[in-house]
């Protein structure tokens, strides 16, 4: 099976997650797009949808499924997303779509929330994928220094402006051991928006797509 292929069973198998007459949070990327076309199969059983990025919105409308401003909703049963990388205590790395400081706050607000992930994004250890940081602009060359400091080496993804305005600093060389630390230490530089480190708030259920179908963890 290909990756996509790996990536398309675990975005359909995330409908078994989805509580009808209810409002979605829906994710952002490739695998996300796949539960998006999902969804679409049962645009008529939901409400709707809450939208972690303008490519994930555009999608939704064009298959005709409702998108509602995170502000107009009380609460979301269920947040459906991928991961760059994800460990076996259900932490993640997320952000390779620049799309993370609107995923972790709809993360946030979910009850639940269900990564959806090939294979190849399982590892023991967190760090090997380069660790997304949204900065506004001005603080960029200050948050860099500042990541060096912890360890890491900063490189500016460059002509990429998030849906925010704001700038990315992909973070190399990094082993993360204590994910929930790394999170708060970033969190709390100034002009820091959003690490893409999910551990304080990590994954409840991961649906891996395997070459012997999808397997489920945390449910
Ligand atoms: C976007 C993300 C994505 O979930 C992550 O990059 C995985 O993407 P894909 O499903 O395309 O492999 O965090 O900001």
């Amino acid at each position: 099976m290909t990756q996509d292929e790996l990536k398309k069973a675990v975005g359909w198998a995330a409908l078994n997650y989805v509580e009808r007459g209810t409002i979605v949070g829906v994710g952002t990327g490739s695998t996300a797009a796949h539960f998006i076309d999902a969804l679409g199969s049962i645009k008529n059983e939901i409400e709707g949808a809450v939208s972690s990025s303008e490519a994930s919105t555009l999608r939704l409308k064009s298959l005709g499924i409702p998108v509602f401003d995170l502000n107009e909703v009380d609460s979301l049963s269920v947040y459906v997303d991928g991961a760059d990388e994800i460990n076996s205590a259900m932490q993640m790395i997320k952000g390779g779509g620049a799309a993370l400081t609107r995923e972790k706050i709809i993360a946030a607000v979910a009850k639940k929330f269900v990564c959806i992930a090939d294979e190849s994004k399982q590892v023991d250890v967190l760090g090997k994928f380069p660790l997304p940081v949204e900065v506004i602009p001005m603080a960029r060359s200050f948050v860099a220094r500042e990541l060096v400091k912890l360890g890491g080496l900063p490189e500016y993804r460059q002509q990429v402006v998030t849906d925010n305005g704001n700038v990315i600093l992909d973070v190399h060389n990094l082993k993360i051991l204590d994910a929930v630390a790394l999170e708060k230490a970033i969190n709390a530089l100034p002009g820091v928006v959003t690490v893409g480190l999910f551990a304080t708030r990590g994954a409840d259920v991961a649906l891996i797509g395997t070459a012997n179908g999808v397997k489920t963890l945390g449910d």
